[in-house]
């Protein structure tokens, strides 16, 4: 497994993979690896012939009171993981690598950047879809792969590729969860015992909402007010929000006909931690 730290060695390994006719797959991430991160290696190892993970922690997309500082950081533990996953290639660029000094261009999905967790984290998205954008030039993947835990970001990226034609075709890995629930995350890490108790109370208000679904119940309104009651039964978590969104344009909806994205984040102590499931009719 080759380590990658600058834009140059990255470029002339994707090079040398299309020379070759490899199909190239990129996993993004911002490391401190779990399963979740490990599945979406798998799942690229049986798609593409050579496959590239990405490391970086992306100064853009955390918030000026955020965990930019404090975010795990273990670069060693991570390659020895990936290595076992037969990774062929690490990317893992410093700050000053991925952004030239003075750099004032952006990408922006209108209209979808400030949904979700993009109301209460102005400029997140702006970030990701940056740094993705820049991962695609650099690495010039065929085929990036997406968990569905960050659901907001899975529309956003789909649309971003859409809409400015990025030869890269994104496919996404179902969300993976710890044995009682909770959705892997590397914030998870952040929690005290008690906090991660107290955590399991986002997939407690997901199920909430799917119960009610399975009933029959098709009213936004009632799913959303069950799950955020569930969620505030929990005195030691604070919700963000708890909304039910058409999974494409992460527009609310009022009543279900076709699939919903129910998604909801909230505070553990400190972390902030999201969550999400699938409704479909
Ligand atoms: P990060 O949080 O490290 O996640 C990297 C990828 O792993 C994302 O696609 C995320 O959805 C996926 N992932 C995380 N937890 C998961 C879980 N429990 N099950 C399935 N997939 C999971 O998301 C980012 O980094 C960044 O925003 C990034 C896209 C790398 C841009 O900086």
């Amino acid at each position: 497994m080759r380590l990658l730290n600058t834009i140059g060695e990255m470029r002339a390994f994707s090079s040398q993979a299309q020379m070759r006719d490899r199909v190239l797959g990129l996993v993004p991430t911002m490391g401190a690896l779990h399963e979740g991160h490990l599945s979406l290696v798998r799942v690229a190892r049986e798609r593409c012939n050579s496959v590239v993970v990405s490391i970086f922690v992306n100064p853009t997309q955390f918030g000026p009171n955020e965990d930019f500082e404090k975010y795990p950081r273990n670069i060693d533990r991570d390659c020895e993981l990936l290595e076992r996953e037969h990774v062929d290639a690490v990317f893992a660029p410093s700050a000053e690598e991925m952004y030239s000094p003075g750099a004032v261009s952006w990408v922006t999905v209108e209209g979808m950047s400030d949904r979700l967790c993009g109301k209460s984290r102005p400029g997140h998205f702006r970030g990701v879809t940056t740094v993705v954008c820049k991962l695609f030039n650099v690495v010039q993947p065929e085929i990036a792969f997406f968990g569905q835990k960050d659901a907001a970001q899975v529309a956003i990226i789909r649309r971003m590729v859409r809409d400015l034609n990025v030869p890269v075709a994104i496919e996404v890995g179902p969300i993976v969860r710890e044995a009682d629930g909770l959705a892997m995350s590397s914030r998870n890490a952040y929690l005290t015992p008690a906090e991660r108790k107290s955590a399991l109370v986002l997939y407690r208000s997901l199920q909430r909402a799917q119960q009610l679904f399975d009933r029959g119940e098709r009213s936004a309104e009632k799913l959303i007010a069950a799950g955020a009651h569930e969620f505030q039964s929990e005195p030691s978590a604070r919700l963000d929000y708890f909304e039910l969104v058409d999974p494409d344009s992460l527009q609310p909806i009022s009543t279900i006909s076709r699939g919903a994205l129910v998604a909801v984040a909230g505070f553990v102590g400190k972390t902030r931690l999201i969550d999400n499931v699938l409704l479909n009719p």
